[in-house]
């Protein structure tokens, strides 16, 4: 496993995944490119892509050989890069010395790191990586297969709810916007947010962890406050179990919240310990019929009462998904993110670009990662030192402004760039005021300011309210009125006699303006309407 010059190229094997239903490859063909430049040969599995969508050609063409069987696979190979955890079976392949990168969860399963140990292989979880460590992002297949999770979250509930998500006014009538509430916004209930806004539904969450407010209402949503005062956050960025106090009131708020939303998605986890149940049954008993819950913690035993994990069910008139296989639903992205999270680790196992890995337990990373060191069990890896702690930080940077650290680069680039965007446009103002004509400038200035208005006007206001902005201003636009008021009494010269012609058009000018007006106020108003609570 140690680096050397003259060792030959190690081959990077991809089994079908065995797991039922699971559609998820650990490597797609754009990454089979990614890790031949690295130095490796890359073997898979043939129909390991079939399900993901990615066929034997692709991997072929891409430079991967295509293996036929499993154990085939698993016998030639130094790497295995795989999706779930390994069935005893696929253990026994293995080969002694070989290593391994897959979701592996070392608490939950001790007897699979028993058997892996007693293989002689190096072992790296992916769900071991130490997450706060802003180096570690690009790795985290957590969080890529959150965020996947929390997206097909929403479109299962769409499919499963009877309307639409956004509010329309249509000739057969009106329909009010879907109102969607999420329970716990951490990486899958913050992209739920996102997906469910940018659908056109009314969205508001909770999050026993209150620096997450801010992020919720970046992503189009509202946050709702459980009214008790206690700090969520349990360290690492992740909860803690609450008081029972706290518990109470926050069933309360869960309470009304199912009375009047036709949506609940629930995301809400404490690491190590079962799901928090939020959603009583007599919760779901008070929802409208024809209402819809997502719950995501159906691995974790669930944050409905009701739910049945891996099965979509309905009862009291209200459907409840408790499917665990969220992200393998979108296997062509999920599989796409997660084999470049592998890449990453690879990269990282390998700097010499040489083809061969090097496990650095020096390395905070890596060691984080690593839970079999050749047959030894190195899990759980010790603390990171504090330096690394502050947590919340690098996940504001992925949904609001980038430049926190790890993007270091990015600040100064962006003032830069400003500063050039600044100087030629002065230059330009410069240019055009010192040689245009009186005439022009007057009506350039204008044209520049109506610009700048209208842009900041467009761009401040969220996109699901551009078409009640849109009426207004049309509405707006019915100042021409005061053309059309000039011309009924015109102002005239000495002896001058109005013309009549003008004066009735002019009249039927402020009657039409006049339904522009009106209308496009009133249209407005039924409008925003919809979006209040
Ligand atoms: P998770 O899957 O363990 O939990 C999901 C959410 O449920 C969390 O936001 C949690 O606060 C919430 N929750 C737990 N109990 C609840 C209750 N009773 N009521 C309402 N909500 C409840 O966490 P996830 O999504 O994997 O990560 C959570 C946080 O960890 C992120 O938001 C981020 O702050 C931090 N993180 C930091 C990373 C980094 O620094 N690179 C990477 C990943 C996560």
């Amino acid at each position: 496993m140690e680096a050397g010059t003259a060792k030959p190229a190690q081959r990077i094997g991809v089994p079908r995944e065995i797991f039922q239903g699971e559609k998820r490859v650990a490597t797609v063909p754009e990454v089979v490119e990614k890790l031949i430049k690295l130095g490796f040969q890359v073997a898979v599995e043939s129909g390991a892509g079939d399900a993901a969508n990615f066929s034997d050609d692709t991997y072929r063409a891409a430079g991967a050989e295509i293996v036929k069987g499993a154990a085939a696979l698993w016998a030639t190979s130094d790497i295995v890069f795989k999706v779930r955890a390994p069935s005893t079976d696929e253990v026994a392949l293995m080969r002694e010395g070989s290593a391994l990168v897959s979701f592996i969860w070392p608490a939950q399963n001790p007897e699979l790191m028993q058997q892996l140990a007693a293989r002689k292989v190096t072992v790296l979880a992916i769900d071991s990586l130490p997450r706060t460590l802003s180096r570690a992002q690009k790795m985290d297949a957590l969080t890529s297969m959150a965020g996947v999770s929390g997206y097909r979250a929403v479109i299962e509930a769409a499919n499963a709810f009877g309307r639409f998500f956004n509010g329309q006014i249509t000739a057969a009538g009106k329909v009010p916007p879907a109102k969607v509430f999420i329970a716990g916004a951490g990486v899958a209930g913050l992209a739920a947010i996102g997906t469910a806004a940018s659908l056109g539904a009314i969205v508001r969450a909770n999050d026993t962890r209150a620096e997450v407010a801010d992020q919720v209402v970046s992503l189009g949503g509202e946050f709702v406050k459980v009214e008790y005062e206690e700090e969520g956050s349990g360290g690492g960025g992740y909860a803690k179990v609450m008081s029972e106090g706290f518990q109470q009131a926050q069933r309360e708020m869960y309470a009304r919240q199912a009375k009047e939303v036709d949506i609940i998605i629930t995301t809400a986890l404490i690491p190590g310990k079962p799901a928090p149940k939020l959603i009583t049954a007599e919760m779901v008993r008070s929802m409208k019929p024809g209402s819809v819950i997502v719950d995501m913690a159906g691995e974790q035993g669930g944050n409905c009462e009701l739910t049945e994990p891996g099965q979509a069910v309905v009862k009291h008139g209200v459907t409840i998904v408790g499917y665990t296989d969220l992200a393998s639903r979108l296997a062509k992205q999920s599989s796409t993110l997660y084999s470049t999270n592998l890449f990453r680790v690879a990269e990282e196992l390998c700097k010499a670009k040489d083809g061969v890995v090097n496990v650095n337990m020096e390395d905070d990373a890596i060691r984080g990662l690593t839970v079999i060191k050749d047959g030894n069990i190195t899990w759980p890896a010790p603390a990171l030192k504090p330096v690394a702690a502050p947590a919340p930080k690098p996940a504001a940077a992925v949904t609001e402004k980038k430049g926190g650290h790890g993007h270091g680069a990015g600040a100064p680039m962006a003032g830069s760039k400003l500063a050039i965007l600044f100087g030629v446009t002065a230059a330009l103002f410069w240019f055009v005021g010192a040689n245009a004509p009186e005439a022009f400038l007057g009506h350039f200035t204008v044209f520049v300011l109506a610009c700048f208005v209208g842009y900041m006007v467009v761009w401040n206001v969220t996109p699901a309210l551009h078409t009640p902005l849109m009426s207004v201003t049309n509405a707006i636009s019915s100042i021409i009125a005061i053309g059309a008021l000039v011309q009924i009494a015109p102002p005239l010269a000495d002896g001058q006699v109005a013309n009549e012609w003008m004066r009735w058009l002019a009249v039927a000018g402020i009657v039409l303006t006049a339904v522009n007006m009106f209308g496009g106020f009133a249209v407005t108003q039924r409008m925003l309407a919809m979006f209040r609570k």
